[in-house]
């Protein structure tokens, strides 16, 4: 059994699509349990580009089987766009299945409107959100109000269902909002275009898993986000509406614990953040224009410039603790290259004044709290050779591979891999999770 979890430590763009890629080569199943068109993951293969939203990074393989699972929240229209730009490359492959979980639940219009409308209306406090609907659509979700990948294939339902929201959604967007209503009619007909163009896609899909398992096959699990950006445990309310830690694998993709083997953590050599919210590393100087331009830290997803500062441990180290990671990716070291010293933050002083001033290891829930806090660094030597054609870790100059060491022990956790650029092969691979696990 080798069904291993991939998720991302920090705040999202770890570089998970790149890294599920390419373990999806030694998977058979690759799975998205959480998110939706928030997340922008992308694929470099060849020096060709693929941006993917919602469809599981092992679309580019043969062979695969790629689920869209029950804990996402699936914007049809995006989906249909995206599998449309894939065929336009022949892709996917032949033998290459996707699989829409029918419990999925639908992003709606309305969804979107009101995520903008908010974001549009908060005076302060503004989340950043990607503007694609997803907290609303998880509001409906949790409300039990939802409309599911189950009800866009019976039209009948799909259609009261709709009507009973949209009374709620116009008196909101009209009402609070001061904003157009959303049109039933408009509505109900795109959807119907969409459900005859996804319905063959649609199914049960826990026991597509539950099969593949049985089989012996390997799965993967694609994390969307990163852990600090998850609901229950990330800087609330700066965070996406799902749950983007490890366990979540299990219940957004519909399988047991039991059934896990591994959980990879994806860890960017510094830390970026897209959106609002306290950043203890923060640079606003030189060196964090420096990782942004040189780390092309945009957004894949809305084109936004990403904060950038120093690597930040705690974040890791809390992350290795609320998922249980058992083996580290480590991703855009790369991009480190050329600077003198390189920081990493060990801990966080909290307090003002020395007398009262305390050091803690873990991320306070309170985000007050973790906007007073100030970073400990320790410092380690930088290195000027470019190591972007390295391929094994000898071929790492000494002060990288000290850096890659001091990860392991500050987390208590293997590096498995250390990526030196987007490409597929270039990669450096230390352990193979799937070997350990045979
Ligand atoms: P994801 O959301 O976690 O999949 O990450 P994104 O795709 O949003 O952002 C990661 C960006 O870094 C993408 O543009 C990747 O092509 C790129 N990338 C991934 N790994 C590396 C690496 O090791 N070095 C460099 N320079 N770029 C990388
Ligand atoms: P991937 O999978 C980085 C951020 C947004 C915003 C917050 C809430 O590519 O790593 P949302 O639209 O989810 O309600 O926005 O979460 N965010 C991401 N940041 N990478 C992502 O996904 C993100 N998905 C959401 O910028 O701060
Ligand atoms: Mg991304």
């Amino acid at each position: 059994m080798a069904n291993i979890i991939i998720i991302g430590t920090q705040w999202g763009d770890e570089g998970k699509g790149k890294i599920v890629d390419l373990y999806s080569h030694e998977a058979d199943v690759i799975v998205r349990f959480q998110g939706g068109n928030n997340a922008g993951h992308t694929l470099v293969t060849n020096n060709e580009k693929t941006i993917l939203h919602l469809i599981p990074s092992g679309i580019l393989h043969d062979h695969k089987t790629c689920i869209l699972g029950s804990g996402m929240v699936i914007n049809p229209e995006v989906l249909i766009e995206e599998i449309e730009r894939l065929a336009e490359r022949n892709l996917p492959h032949p033998n290459t299945t996707l699989h829409i979980s029918d419990s999925a639940h639908l992003i709606m219009p309305y969804h979107v409107r009101i995520d903008n409308a908010r974001e549009a209306k908060m005076r302060s406090g503004k989340i950043g959100t990607t503007g694609r609907g997803i907290g609303p659509a998880y509001e409906d979700k949790v409300s039990r109000t939802g409309i599911r990948i189950c009800d866009l294939l019976n039209e009948e339902i799909f259609n009261q269902k709709l009507k009973n929201n949209i009374e709620e959604k116009n008196h909101l967007l009209t009402n609070y909002f001061g904003e157009e209503p959303v049109d039933f009619d408009e509505i109900s007909n795109k959807y119907s275009v969409w459900a005859d163009r996804l319905r063959p896609y649609c199914g049960n899909t826990s026991i597509l898993i539950e099969r593949s398992v049985k089989a012996g096959k390997h799965i993967l699990f694609e994390g969307a986000q990163g852990t600090h950006l998850d609901i229950d445990h990330g800087t609330y309310p700066f965070v996406t509406s799902s749950s983007t830690v490890a366990g979540n694998a299990c219940s957004g993709a519909g399988v047991g614990p039991t059934q896990i083997s591994a959980v990879i953590g994806i860890c960017k050599a510094y830390t970026t953040r897209v959106g609002s919210g306290p950043f203890v590393t923060e640079l606003s100087d030189e060196t964090g224009q420096k990782l942004q331009e040189k780390g092309k830290e945009f957004g894949s997803t809305t084109g936004r410039k990403r904060r950038c500062g120093w690597l930040d441990m705690v974040m890791v180290r809390q992350s290795v603790r609320l998922s249980g990671i058992t083996g580290i990716a480590l991703t855009k070291i790369d991009v480190l290259t050329g600077l003198d010293k390189i920081k990493i933050c060990t801990g966080y002083r909290i307090g003002k004044g020395k007398d009262r001033e305390e050091i803690v290891d873990y991320v306070p829930s309170d985000i007050k709290v973790i906007g007073q806090c100030k970073p400990v660094y320790e410092e380690l030597p930088g290195w000027s050779e470019d190591i972007s054609t390295a391929r094994s870790i000898d071929e790492l100059p000494q002060a990288a591979r000290r850096f890659i060491e001091r990860i392991e022990e500050i987390t208590d956790t293997k590096v498995l891999l250390v990526s030196v650029g987007p490409g597929r092969n270039e990669t450096v691979v230390i352990r193979n999770p799937f070997r350990l696990i045979k």
